[in-house]
Parts: C-alpha cells; structure tokens; sequence
C-alpha cells in the first residue's frame, strides 16, 4: 500500500537537526505550528539551552521531542535515528539544518578547523540521511531538506572550508533527488544568504558593513523567512520540486 502520510495514517512527522540554533529554532517552530510531529536533534554542549528554547513553543501549546545527537559521528545518528522512530513514528520530513563556521583566510586555516566544518557541516547530512531515507523510499513518500547557503553557490573570502560543505551539499542532494524521485521522494536545498542569527556576530563589523550595502533588499533575512521556504518544501504542494537549490538571498546573488 502506497504510505500517504497525513492524509490516511495521521500526522507526518518532521525532524530538525540543529533545531535549536537560529534557524533551525524558527523551522521547528513552523513546522510544529503547521501540524507536523516534529522533534529536533541537539548536540550535547547545547543542552543548557534546551529549556529556555522549549518555553516559548510550549507556551503556544507545541510539543516538541529533543533527542541529543553528535551529527557529525556516524554511530550517534543511528542511535538517534532509533529513539526518534521509536518515539515519534517512521520520519517523513528531514531538515538537516546543523551546521557551523570556522571562517578564516585559507593561508591561516588550521586543519582542525578545515575537518571540524566538513564534519559538521557535510558528513553529518550524510550521517543523518542515510538513517532515514531507507525508509521514505519503502513507504513511498518522502521530504529532505538541506540547509545549505548562498556562500556555496558563490564562495566567499575567508569561507573556503565552509563554501566546500554547502556546495558540497547541493551534489549530494541532487544525486539523491534522482534516486528518491520514483518513489515520491524529493531532495532539496536553500540557500539562505545573510540571516539575522547569532552565526552574523562572528563576522568583523566592518565586513557587516560592506555586506548589507551588498545586499538589495537592505536588510538581512529573519529565520522565519528561511522557515517559510522549508514549510512550502516540505508540503505536498512541492511534490514535483526535486533536486533544486532554492535561493532566499534577499537578492543578493543571482544566478541562472
Ligand atoms: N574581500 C576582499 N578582501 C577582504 C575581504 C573580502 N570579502 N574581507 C577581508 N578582506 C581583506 C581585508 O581588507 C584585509 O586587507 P588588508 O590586509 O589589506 O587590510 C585582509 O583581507 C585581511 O582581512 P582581516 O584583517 O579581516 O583578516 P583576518 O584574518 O583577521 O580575518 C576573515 C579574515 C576571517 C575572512 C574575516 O574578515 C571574516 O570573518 N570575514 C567574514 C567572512 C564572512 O562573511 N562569513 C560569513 C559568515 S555568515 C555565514 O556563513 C552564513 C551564510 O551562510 C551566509
């Protein structure tokens, strides 16, 4: 039998990694409101965040599952993957949203910082994707939604390890497009340029400077604008999108 997820077997379920990071804060807050059973993954040096995060999601009456999870170790996520079925159901919508950066001009780039970000950043999509997409295709439906950044599409100074991750993911993503198209599974990137994050106060003032004159719109995104997209992503309205890399840049980078 074809798996027709909320439309014959109840709600879908929906998991965030890095959900409660700035972004990812925001998508697990819409996706929760727009029905979706949704939980999120956390990494363990976040967890003195975890109550402040969930009083505002409870406060709106959402119920929101935490499995803490290393996203960049293979063994966590299966571990991970196990609690989160076996608590919430098979996942249906996946929104790999963890990651970091360690920007700094390639001349000073410690190795550390190089592996650090492909680990965090990249295997990690790998590690927490290969325990569910298995099981999207057996049931014939299926969502992931890969976080990734205007900075993988046009590169940035100081970003070489980060660019190569996000790039990176758009390869990965579009490889799998193909192999889930058949069963109703699609595979998509965004592409968020400069969002109103905790992520912004790394970068010099003065770079900010010159960055927001850069941009069109004049101002950074806000998460929610990031959330918005994944919400469309993951409807079944998007059934026939797969394999792209959705830009939510503000306008600052465009490409054919
Ligand atoms: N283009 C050209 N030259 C640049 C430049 C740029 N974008 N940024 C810096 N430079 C120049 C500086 O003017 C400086 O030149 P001089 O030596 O002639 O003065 C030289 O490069 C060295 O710059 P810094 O003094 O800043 O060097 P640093 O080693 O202290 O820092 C840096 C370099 C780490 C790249 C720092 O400038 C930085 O953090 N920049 C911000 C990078 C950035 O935008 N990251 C995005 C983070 S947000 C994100 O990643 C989310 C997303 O997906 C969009």
């Amino acid at each position: 039998m074809d798996y027709k997820g909320e439309n014959e077997m109840g709600q879908r379920v929906a998991l965030v990694t890095g959900g409660v990071g700035g972004i990812g804060t925001e998508i697990v807050h819409t996706l929760a409101k727009a029905g979706y059973k949704t939980g999120s993954t956390y990494a363990s040096f976040e967890a003195n965040k975890i109550d402040g995060w969930q009083k505002p999601l409870k406060a709106e009456g959402l119920d929101v599952q935490l499995f803490e999870a290393d996203v960049s170790d293979f063994a966590s996520c299966e571990k991970m993957a196990k609690a989160v079925e076996e608590k919430m159901g098979p996942v249906d919508i996946l929104v790999n949203c963890a990651g970091i950066t360690r920007d700094s001009t390639l001349k000073k780039m410690p190795v550390e910082n190089w592996n650090l970000v492909i680990q965090v950043n990249l295997n990690s999509v790998f590690n927490v994707t290969r325990q569910f997409f298995p099981g999207m295709l057996d049931r014939n439906w299926g969502r992931i939604i890969n976080i990734a950044s205007m900075n993988g599409q046009k590169g940035m100074f100081g970003q070489s390890n980060y660019a190569a991750t996000k790039g990176g993911m758009h390869g990965f993503t579009m490889s799998i497009a193909q192999e889930g198209a058949r069963n109703a599974v699609t595979a998509n990137c965004i592409s968020p340029g400069y969002t109103a994050t905790e992520m912004m106060l790394a970068i010099p003032e003065k770079v900010m400077e010159g960055i927001k004159k850069g941009i069109p719109m004049q101002r950074l995104a806000e998460p929610r604008e990031i959330a918005a997209a994944v919400k469309f992503l993951a409807s079944d309205d998007a059934a026939y999108i797969t394999g792209v890399n959705l830009d939510v840049n503000g306008g600052m980078w465009m490409h054919h």
